[in-house]
């Protein structure tokens, strides 16, 4: 595709194939009048090194997607919008002014969180899917619903007043990518404080990580899933370091039903270890 793809455009059958490969490798919205390769770090000076547009269209761009600013400067941004949190309800509202994603573009809803934000457990996902953009509530999905079968194998459930087996749960991504696609690098790298922040000013006693998106941000491992799960991490909140397990996102099981038996090991040994903090 790539060294045919300058001659096929050039056509209108060309254009129309181009088109259809994107929509099926899950690029279905535009974002921008500017391409941006988004499997580099995003920045605007290099995009219009590379193919300089007029002056105009350059600022007219830059004004309308803050987003182009690039990775590391909305990274740095979101450090610093996140250390002036002192609440869930200041950080809410920091994420939903934030404009250095461009999902938040695409996205119906924002999505941070639900259950008892009191919980000493918290679970993080990876990004909402169609369903949790539409409610605004993370997991409320098919996937949704056999994470809460799971939660409630080991006695939690997210609606639960009493603290004994309640739950929290957000993800590492607070908006929809288009397409349900996994979130870019970058777009990870900036949620990332964030989620920690999040995860701080809940100050849970114990963490699970759903998936191998929340489990490689999270620990900053670049390992599969397959070989983070199955045994606790040292997570830091504060000055302390709590248990993390990392388990298989519910949607990998959904497609993959033999791994079951592996996330039914990791919650046993979760709710060992509940009942060791809680003793
Ligand atoms: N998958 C996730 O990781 N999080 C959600 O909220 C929904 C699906």
């Amino acid at each position: 595709m790539t060294d045919n793809y300058a001659k096929n455009i050039q056509t209108q059958d060309g254009m129309l194939e181009a088109l259809q490969w994107h929509i099926d490798h899950g690029a279905d919205e535009t974002l921008v009048d500017i391409a941006v390769d988004r499997t580099v770090t995003p920045d605007i000076a290099d995009v219009i090194a590379k193919a300089p547009p007029p002056k105009a269209v350059v600022q007219k761009a830059v004004e309308s997607y803050p987003e182009m600013m690039g990775a590391a400067a909305a990274i740095i941004e979101a450090q610093k919008c996140a250390a002036a949190c002192e609440t869930l309800e200041e950080l809410k509202i920091a994420i939903m002014d934030f404009e250095g994603l461009s999902i938040k573009k695409t996205a119906t809803n924002m999505v941070f969180g639900d259950g008892n934000p009191k919980a000493p457990i918290m679970l993080v996902g990876e990004a909402p899917g169609a369903d949790e953009d539409i409610q605004g509530k993370p997991f409320v999905g098919v996937g949704g619903q056999l994470l809460d079968k799971i939660l409630a194998s080991i006695g939690l459930d997210r609606n639960a007043t009493d603290l004994n087996s309640a739950v929290y749960i957000s993800n590492i991504i607070n908006w929809r990518p288009p397409g349900n696609r996994t979130p870019s690098q970058a777009e990870q790298n900036i949620s990332l404080a964030f989620i920690e922040r999040h995860i701080a000013l809940v100050q849970p006693k114990m963490i699970i990580l759903c998936g191998g998106v929340a489990a490689k941000t999270l620990l900053k491992r670049s390992d599969s899933i397959s070989k983070i799960r199955g045994s606790f991490h040292d997570y830091p909140v504060g000055e302390k370091l709590i248990p993390a397990m990392a388990t298989y996102h519910p949607a990998y099981l959904l497609r993959t039903p033999s791994q079951k038996k592996a996330v039914w090991a990791d919650m046993q040994m979760f709710q060992a270890k509940m009942k060791e903090i809680a003793a």
